[in-house]
């Protein structure tokens, strides 16, 4: 919508998130020319700055290659303001400088506004700024969305009084919770690829599955970001997210339409079936250092306690309790400093089940999300030629090879756009995320009341022993012939 009077305010301005993520994905739109013709973005932190600075600063993470001019209408639009996050008059300020703006861009009675809050802040300081922005800054005669990035809460319970004191300032239709994942160009894929394909479809059930397994893995280990990370673990930091939502993705039935809550609904429907992850069916690792001293262990890291038991690991087995996908194990992995950079969905058909060829091996649909997208079928072919053996072969839709000039667009660019578009399907609804918590609280509870002690793996290596064992013996994976 070209003539919607925006104004986006990115708090946390000045912080690691705006500048890596959320100011690159705005020039990637501005460049795009998606942003509506009369957009203010206004930066909003605690630091002091100069726009000198703060424009130093935003352009900091764009690329070398971006043309000067560009870079320069972008910064036209941008402004920075400093102030506290609990003080009412700083707020008041922003309010000002929003309606100054406004007035500047030629604000008619007539115009359709919006008002977006992006809160790029820790979540120590979301009630503190959502109060504030409820209180000083909220426009009534606009629309307002207010765009929020997790850790929402730490287990149910923290995570449901986090929802009520948000849910208490701003309606849900207002809230964006943002989860990236759902950004991504293969995981948006899903859907299509579903309920676009008729044969897809008619052999996605237990009759046909035997069981899937969704992949993280990261070749770095926690550099920089120990301190964070030791609150939270692997678990809380990619599992109960990114991995659940894709999974959720993946199971959900097909919904009534395209609509947001309709989307949201079966997703939800399906998270709603999933059984509590026990402690029985996971296997956790935490890294150390490389034997030849190269790479550091987690615990070397100097805002690690020397005695963490944090997972940097973790293998899970959920069971998916409704008619479609009874019986079928769904293995969700990640970890960090692994021996690569990989996020994988692989689903894994069960054995033909007539005798007329041997069972060389199983069909597999695999879709990878990163690094490269693509998609390919695990096919059994006659070996060309004079041959009547049989042989593992793939349909391969490599997006890199198939697609000219492919250029995936970041994930926050996509959900940014989303946002001002006002389209929630790409964001975690309140009841979502409640039960994403309630399948991860008591196994987390318990990994901690029983200070369970993660297997060590070595830094750059495939995760501790086990790892390769584990979905064959727990979930009935049969690795693919090479
Ligand atoms: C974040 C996690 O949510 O996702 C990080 O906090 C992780 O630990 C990151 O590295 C992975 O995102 P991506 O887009 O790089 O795969």
């Amino acid at each position: 919508k070209h003539d919607v009077l925006t104004t986006i305010v990115v708090f946390g301005a000045s912080g690691d998130l705006a500048k890596k993520k959320t100011y690159p994905a705005l020039f990637h739109l501005f460049q795009q020319k998606l942003l509506p013709k009369r957009t203010r973005i206004i930066g909003y932190a605690r630091t002091q700055m100069t726009t000198d600075d703060f424009n130093k600063r935003v352009t900091s993470f764009f690329k070398p290659s971006d043309p000067a001019d560009e870079v320069a209408a972008f910064l036209e639009i941008c402004e920075y303001v400093s102030g506290k996050y609990d003080v009412d008059e700083d707020f008041q300020r922003l309010r000002e400088e929003i309606d100054t703006n406004e007035h500047a861009m030629n604000k008619r009675e007539s115009d359709e506004r919006v008002h977006i809050y992006y809160l790029a802040l820790p979540p120590s300081v979301f009630v503190s700024v959502g109060t504030q922005i409820r209180n000083n800054v909220y426009d009534g005669t606009c629309t307002n969305r207010v765009v929020i990035e997790k850790p929402f809460g730490h287990d149910l319970d923290s995570s449901r009084k986090l929802s009520q004191a948000i849910g208490g300032l701003f309606a849900e239709d207002e809230i964006y919770r943002i989860d990236h994942y759902l950004g991504k160009e293969m995981v948006k894929n899903i859907l299509a690829l579903r309920f676009a394909n008729v044969f897809y479809e008619a052999v996605w059930t237990r009759h046909y599955i035997s069981n899937v397994q969704i992949t993280f893995k990261e070749p770095f280990g926690t550099e920089g970001r120990g301190g964070y990370f030791d609150e939270f673990g692997i678990i809380r930091d990619v599992m109960q997210n990114h991995l659940l939502q894709v999974l959720s993705i993946v199971a959900m039935r097909q919904p009534k339409s395209l609509r947001s809550e309709d989307i949201r609904d079966c997703k939800t429907e399906v998270l709603r079936r999933i059984l509590p992850i026990q402690l029985e069916d996971t296997l956790l690792g935490q890294y150390v250092g490389t034997r030849d001293g190269s790479k550091p262990g987690y615990k070397d890291d100097d805002t690690v306690p020397k005695d963490s038991i944090t997972p940097t690991y973790a293998q899970c087995v959920l069971h998916v309790d409704n008619d479609r996908w009874r019986g079928v194990p769904w293995v969700i992995k990640a970890g960090k400093a692994l021996d690569e950079a990989k996020m994988v969905i692989r689903i894994q058909f069960k054995d033909m089940p007539n005798a007329l060829f041997p069972n060389l091996a199983r069909n597999e649909l695999v879709l990878q999300v990163s690094p490269k997208e693509s998609v390919s079928i695990k096919t059994i072919v006659k070996e060309p030629g004079l041959s009547t053996n049989l042989a593992m072969s793939e349909l391969d839709l490599s997006y890199h090879k198939r697609y000219q000039d492919l250029k995936i667009p970041d994930a926050y660019a996509t959900l940014i756009l989303d946002v001002l578009n006002g389209d929630h399907s790409n964001f975690v609804r309140s009841d979502e995320l409640d039960e994403a918590w309630r399948i991860f609280t008591p196994l987390l509870h318990q990994i901690e009341t029983e200070q369970i002690v993660p297997l060590p793996y070595e830094y750059g290596s495939r995760g501790p022993k086990g790892v390769d064992e584990f979905p064959t013996e727990r979930a009935g994976y049969k690795p693919t012939a090479k």
